[in-house]
């Protein structure tokens, strides 16, 4: 079949049929805004690496949900930074912890958002690794995965228990899924659905996200337990294995380099599909913009459209605020 010419010139010629022949639409529901919360009052601590992006105290961060809340974004995930930290991140599972405050905190004030818990011990231990580790008789450290699983199944539970609504473990521990789900459903939460995050790269867009969540390990890096960046096929095995244990919806990390396994991984599995726009990839384009260099606001939509087009029907980007203005 002779493809006809000058079709797609036809079909560009007004802005109405541009509009009306666009096959993705970046919706506001389509967003989730990370949020950082630290201790105290009226704290706002701007985070240097990523323009626009703060630590709050809870009063703060209900002050922003409230407005993220008007703006018709559906949910926020929340980052937790305790003032003390321990070898075991037991804050992550204190009723008085600071995730367990502002939950509690946000859904009296903003009833209908949708609050989501990041479920890690990164930003909790002293040694800054994603969980229990076991010390080796040579001094080097490395994490253990069945120690590590009891406590988060004490995390998410205390988690439900405050309120949240999903909850979302990012710390890539084996057999993560199942603990999680069996702990919810053994108290009481079945209906409390978990996000997982699947598919996560050893990246170095993350960097900004460190300064930001004070979570740098202290030794060693988290390349035993996050993947390999060369690595597809292991996505959808990591994918295939979260799905069977119960995850209900699946979380590519970060997004724009990893577009082919989020496109890959919506097509074999159908489920809700979400992508972590991370922070390495927002201060870059903050970054550029700041110089000059790149239009801000053209460059967001860009990314975060292609991120939708490539399979998301969730996406966790700094952007989440600005967007929504955008898009009114
Ligand atoms: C911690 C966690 C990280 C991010 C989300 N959850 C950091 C990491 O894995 O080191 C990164 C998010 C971002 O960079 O914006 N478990
Ligand atoms: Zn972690």
């Amino acid at each position: 079949m002779a493809f006809p010419q000058n079709r797609m010139r036809r079909l560009r010629r007004t802005e109405n049929l541009r509009r009306m022949v666009r096959e993705t639409r970046l919706d506001v529901s389509d967003l989730i805004a990370p949020l950082f919360v630290v201790t105290g009052t009226g704290v706002r601590q701007e985070i240097s690496s990523m323009p626009g992006v703060a630590q709050m105290s809870i009063d703060l961060v209900v002050e922003e949900c409230r407005q993220l809340e008007q703006l018709g974004i559906p949910a926020v995930i929340l980052f937790g930074i305790p003032d003390e930290k321990d070898a075991e991140g037991s804050d992550t599972w204190s009723e008085d912890g600071i995730i367990q405050r502002a939950v509690r905190a946000i859904k009296e004030a903003c009833r209908d958002l949708m609050v989501i818990t990041d479920v890690c011990f990164c930003e909790y231990t002293d040694h800054g690794h994603c969980g229990v580790v076991a010390t080796h008789r040579d001094g080097s450290g490395e994490l253990d995965n069945d120690a590590t699983l009891p406590n988060l199944a004490r995390q998410v539970v205390s988690h439900a228990r405050a309120g949240a609504d999903m909850v979302a473990p990012s710390c890539m521990i084996d057999g993560m899924i199942d603990a999680i789900r069996q702990a919810l459903d053994e108290e009481d939460f079945a209906d409390v659905p978990i996000m997982s995050y699947a598919a996560k790269y050893a990246s170095g867009y993350y960097g900004p996200f460190r300064e930001a969540a004070q979570s740098a390990p202290e030794f060693g890096d988290r390349r035993g337990y996050q993947m390999d960046p060369a690595n597809a096929d292991e996505a959808l095995l990591e994918a295939a294995l979260d799905v069977e244990e119960g995850a209900d919806i699946i979380m590519v990390k970060p997004a724009v380099n990893y577009l082919d396994v989020l496109w890959r991984i919506k097509r074999e599995f159908g489920l809700p599909t979400a992508a972590y726009h991370v922070s390495g990839e927002f201060s870059m384009i903050k970054a550029a913009a700041q110089n000059g260099w790149l239009d801000e606001k053209r460059c967001a939509v860009e990314t975060t459209t292609a991120i939708k087009r490539a399979g998301a029907d969730l996406i966790l980007t700094y952007f989440a605020k600005d967007l929504a203005g955008w898009l009114a």
